[in-house]
C-alpha cells in the first residue's frame, strides 16, 4: 500500500500576519540581534507566545568547541522547559536576518519542538522568517517532522 504525506503551511508577508503574530517576529527579530554567533556568523533569533499574551525571546548561543552551541529555538524551549511554561506556549517565531527565505529549524530543534508541543493543548503556530517580506506560517509542529521519534517509558 502506497502512502503519501502533505504538509499544508502559507506563504504570507509581514502585513498579512494578524498584529500579534507581527510583534512575535519582530522580537525574534530583536532578539537575534543578541545572538553569540561569532563563529557562524548566523545571528537567529527565536520568540515564544505563551496563552496569557507574554513573550518570551532567546537567541543562539555558539562556543569555541563548536558543538557546545545551541540553536535559538533550543535555547528558547529549553528555558521556558526550566520554567514549566512549555504547556502554555501558543505560539513560535524564528528570524534569521541573513536569510532571504524564511529560516526552517534544523532536524533536531524540530525533535525537541514535537516533543514539546505535545505538553500543549492545542498545536502551536509557527512562523518562519528571514529578512525578507515573506514568511512561513504552520500550524502544528507535526507537519515539520513526519514519522518523528516518539518514545515513552512504561
Ligand atoms: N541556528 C539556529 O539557531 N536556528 C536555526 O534554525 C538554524 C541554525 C544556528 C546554529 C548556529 O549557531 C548557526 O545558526 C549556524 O548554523
Amino acid at each position: 500500500m502506497e502512502r503519501t504525506w502533505s504538509v499544508t503551511y502559507e506563504e504570507l508577508s509581514w502585513a498579512e500576519l494578524s498584529p500579534g503574530e507581527a510583534e512575535l517576529v519582530k522580537a525574534a527579530e530583536a532578539a537575534a540581534q543578541k545572538a553569540y554567533a561569532p563563529y557562524s556568523g548566523f545571528p537567529v533569533g527565536a520568540a515564544a507566545r505563551l496563552i496569557a499574551g507574554e513573550i518570551y525571546t532567546a537567541n543562539n548561543q555558539e562556543n569555541a568547541a563548536y558543538p557546545s552551541g545551541l540553536c535559538a529555538e533550543r535555547v528558547l524551549l529549553f528555558y521556558l522547559g526550566a520554567q514549566g511554561l512549555v504547556p502554555q506556549i501558543q505560539a513560535l517565531a524564528v528570524y534569521a536576518p541573513k536569510l532571504s527565505h524564511p529560516v526552517m529549524p534544523c532536524g533536531a530543534c524540530r525533535q525537541v519542538l514535537h516533543e514539546y508541543q505535545q505538553m500543549s493543548q492545542n498545536p502551536w503556530t509557527l512562523i518562519f522568517a528571514g529578512n525578507s517580506q515573506r514568511v512561513y506560517r504552520f500550524i502544528g509542529v507535526d507537519l515539520l517532522l513526519p514519522f518523528a521519534f516518539v518514545w515513552r517509558p512504561a
